[in-house]
């Protein structure tokens, strides 16, 4: 027989749950990691893969995408099907700032050079935090960077600028502000977080319509409960994940030891504070990106806690 069609056949034998679910993320980063152990320790038991990507890739052939809130509210802005359906994790993210450049308070940072990713839930971070202290986004210079995970950090990444002084602080997720601590020594730096003000909010996110149809539907309520089992584990025995989640991502454990407070393992609360937490947020990027603001009401659309109620009933 034709190879194609004897591959076509074979599709045709195979019932469609046994095609794998697809998880879009960015495999760089600490925050993605439960993925991966989920399916590598087979806490979800049937077939899913990671690819590449995050909550924009929704509108490929992924069932899944994880990402910050921050690109879930630019995404959201012109895919009104996206729903947040699961927080991960929290991360506190933190600005490291050289005292030789006399910073003491965050108000110090006007007229300072200030890297951070651009268009990125740090720059959110950033622009708030500072902002906080009076300082518009326009009086301080945001500077681009490259990131480093793990030390020794290459001459152009933030770590190892923020050591030569050629930025005055920087602030982003982890390792890298550890990393910057450590390459700048801690008794050289002040570190500044404020976890009210900012928090990276890294949700789950899918479509109304994968969410609609029931066979997808009950994949994804079954993804959200093993997740949900995952982060148990994350939370409570961190020692037994330190080593997956290095090697996962290319850290040294004492330095993610260090790191590991400073994200809160979900189930996050999806309730009205998500709701406040979200429409400022909208507001801040509506101006940035000069688009019109999402609604409360649409942001209530956005945050779909059912998946999660019926992962409760599982
Ligand atoms: C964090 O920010 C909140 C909201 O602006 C503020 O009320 C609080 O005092 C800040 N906390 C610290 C420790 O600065
Ligand atoms: C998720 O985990 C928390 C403990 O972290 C637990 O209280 C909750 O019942 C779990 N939810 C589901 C859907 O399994």
């Amino acid at each position: 027989m034709h190879p194609i069609r004897t591959l076509g056949l074979l599709a045709a034998l195979l019932p469609p749950q046994a095609a794998a679910i697809k998880v879009a993320c960015n495999e760089a980063w600490i925050e993605h990691t439960p993925f991966a152990y989920a399916h590598k320790n087979k806490i979800y038991k049937d077939e899913a893969s990671i690819v590449s990507g995050g909550v924009a890739s929704l509108s490929g052939d992924v069932e899944l995408g994880g990402n910050a809130e921050t690109q879930g509210l630019k995404q959201y802005a012109s895919h009104k099907n996206y729903r947040l359906i699961y927080i991960v994790v929290e991360a506190t993210y933190r600005l490291v700032a050289n005292k030789a450049a006399g910073i003491k308070t965050l108000a110090d940072l006007k007229g300072k050079k200030v890297g951070t990713f651009q268009g990125s839930s740090a720059q959110v971070f950033v622009d708030t935090l500072i902002g906080s202290a009076g300082v518009d986004r326009n009086e301080f210079t945001t500077v681009s960077g490259s990131m480093c995970m793990r030390a020794p950090c290459a001459a152009n990444t933030f770590p190892q600028r923020l050591k030569n002084r050629d930025i005055d602080a920087f602030g982003c997720w982890e390792t890298a502000v550890e990393l910057g601590i450590e390459a700048a020594g801690e008794e050289n730096v002040v570190v500044f977080k404020n976890a009210t003000l900012y928090r990276e909010i890294y949700s789950l996110y899918a479509t109304t319509e994968n969410l609609k149809n029931p066979s997808m539907r009950k994949k994804i309520v079954q993804y959200v409960k093993a997740l949900n089992q995952t982060l148990e584990v994350f939370k409570n025995s961190p020692e037994t994940v330190y080593p997956f989640v290095a090697k996962e991502i290319g850290v040294d454990v004492p330095v993610l030891r260090k790191v590991w407070p400073e994200h809160k393992w979900g189930p996050g609360d999806m309730g009205e504070d998500l709701i406040d937490f979200l429409e400022r947020e909208e507001q801040y990027l509506s101006k940035v990106d000069k688009r019109k603001a999402a609604t409360r009401a649409e942001l209530k659309k956005f945050v779909d806690t059912s998946v999660y109620e019926d992962a409760m009933k599982l």
